[in-house]
């Protein structure tokens, strides 16, 4: 079975191609991202409104472009260039038809900014429709769980291979999902049945990390941004609070944020009237590294601290992260170090959006759920998982 997936409910316009691989989760035959990273890196944020925009530009060149790498690739790695095109390829690329090769279109539907997750889901609607091809709407959250299900395929001198031998992760599961709009603790009995055991409060840990790296002076996405800063820093230096919580599993990283900039406003001489705009030009760049370094861990250990909780309850089979801050390299050394089996993680760069965790995830639920009319999908802007 092979899945075309569309990713649009953020900043990432995106389409890949998976086929199914039997146990061996899925394989990736495609994955195209266009970020609008550099569009939004000078208002500091996403801007709704551009992004909604730039996905109409994208999303048609994004989703051929994924068809067409589908056809001449075995498997893909972006970041390690295109497939190479064979004699043979070349000739099938140019007489097939991609959709020939395509059972099913997924889409996400749900969370999201509206305008953005409007643009996948009318563009999904009309494919599926003129298409004649099956569509299945897909939670980004639950999504990015399922990065995690797909062969990270290795790279060496003749090119790109599907990691030997390699197997999804078994349930029971407990998924930690870190991304910029979204922190919970999820526990997974199967595919179908899972139960959500704490989310955040307020703000998403990635959020967190964004609004941080904006007092610091840091670019955006603050996640990458505070990640290299804290590389050089003393994460002793500063110490941050905690919060703490009434149900266990629950987060809260508002508190956090608020401390951080108390302490930079107090680090600096001034009170709590002082912009945080103007903070940054005040602080030195070891200071600067400094506090990077002592908000990471503090973030970190926060959801490291609740996993681990979580393991000793629970005692799953596999423990698993996801989403953007996945991609974090102090949460996946801490989470590693503490836990007493193998955490797993998807490659980086299948740990912020992409169209490929959301067909991996329509690939797991076509085996339990019916496609939906392509007249009758409309977006939810804001939904639970
Ligand atoms: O999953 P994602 O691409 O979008 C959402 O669904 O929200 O996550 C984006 C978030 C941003 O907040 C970004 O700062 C964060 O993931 N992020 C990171 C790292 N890379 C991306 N956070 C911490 N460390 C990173 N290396
Ligand atoms: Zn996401």
């Amino acid at each position: 079975m092979r899945i075309l997936g569309i990713e649009s409910s953020a900043d990432e316009t995106s389409a890949a191609v998976v086929e199914s691989d039997g146990p061996g989760g899925v394989r990736l035959l495609s994955n195209v991202i266009q970020s609008q990273i550099d569009i939004h890196k000078v208002y500091g944020g996403i801007v709704p409104e551009i992004s909604a925009r730039s996905h109409i530009e994208a999303i048609l060149p994004v989703i051929e472009a994924a068809l067409q790498q589908s056809l001449v690739a075995s498997h893909y790695s972006p970041g390690k260039g295109s497939p190479k095109l064979e004699t043979g390829d070349k000739r099938q690329a140019t007489q097939s038809d991609p959709w020939n090769q395509i059972d099913a279109i997924a889409v996400t539907y749900a969370p999201g900014l509206v305008g953005s997750l409007l643009m996948g889901v009318m563009t999904a609607r009309t494919l599926a429709l003129i298409k004649k091809k099956p569509l299945y709407p897909i939670h980004h959250v639950k999504a990015h769980v399922y990065a995690n299900f797909i062969n990270p395929v290795s790279h060496n001198t003749s090119g790109t291979t599907l990691t030997p031998r390699w197997r999804p992760p078994t349930f029971p599961i407990l998924a930690l999902i870190v991304s910029g709009g979204h922190t919970q603790l999820v526990l997974f009995e199967s595919h179908q049945q899972y139960k959500i055991l704490g989310r955040t409060q307020d703000d998403a840990v990635g959020e967190a990390f964004d609004k941080v790296a904006k007092i610091l002076g840091l670019p955006y996405p603050g996640g990458p941004s505070i990640q290299a800063a804290a590389a050089k820093g003393d994460s002793s230096k500063y110490t941050l609070p905690k919060a703490k919580m009434k149900n266990n599993y629950d987060f809260s990283f508002s508190g956090l944020k608020t401390a951080f900039l108390r302490r930079v406003q107090r680090e600096v001489g001034v009170d709590i009237t002082f912009p945080s705009h103007e903070l940054s030009s005040r602080l030195s760049t070891a200071e600067r590294y400094d506090f990077a370094a002592s908000f990471q861990q503090t973030a970190v250990e926060t959801l490291v601290d609740k996993t681990i909780k979580a393991y000793q309850e629970f005692s799953p089979a596999s423990v698993v992260i996801a989403g953007g801050v996945a991609a974090n390299q102090a949460l996946r050394r801490q989470l590693s170090d503490r836990l007493p089996i193998k955490v797993t993680y998807p490659p980086i760069w299948l740990c912020t959006d992409n169209g490929a965790m959301i067909a991996s995830a329509a690939y797991y639920e076509s085996q339990f759920r019916q496609p939906c009319d392509p007249r009758d999908l409309e977006v939810v802007p804001s939904l639970s998982m």
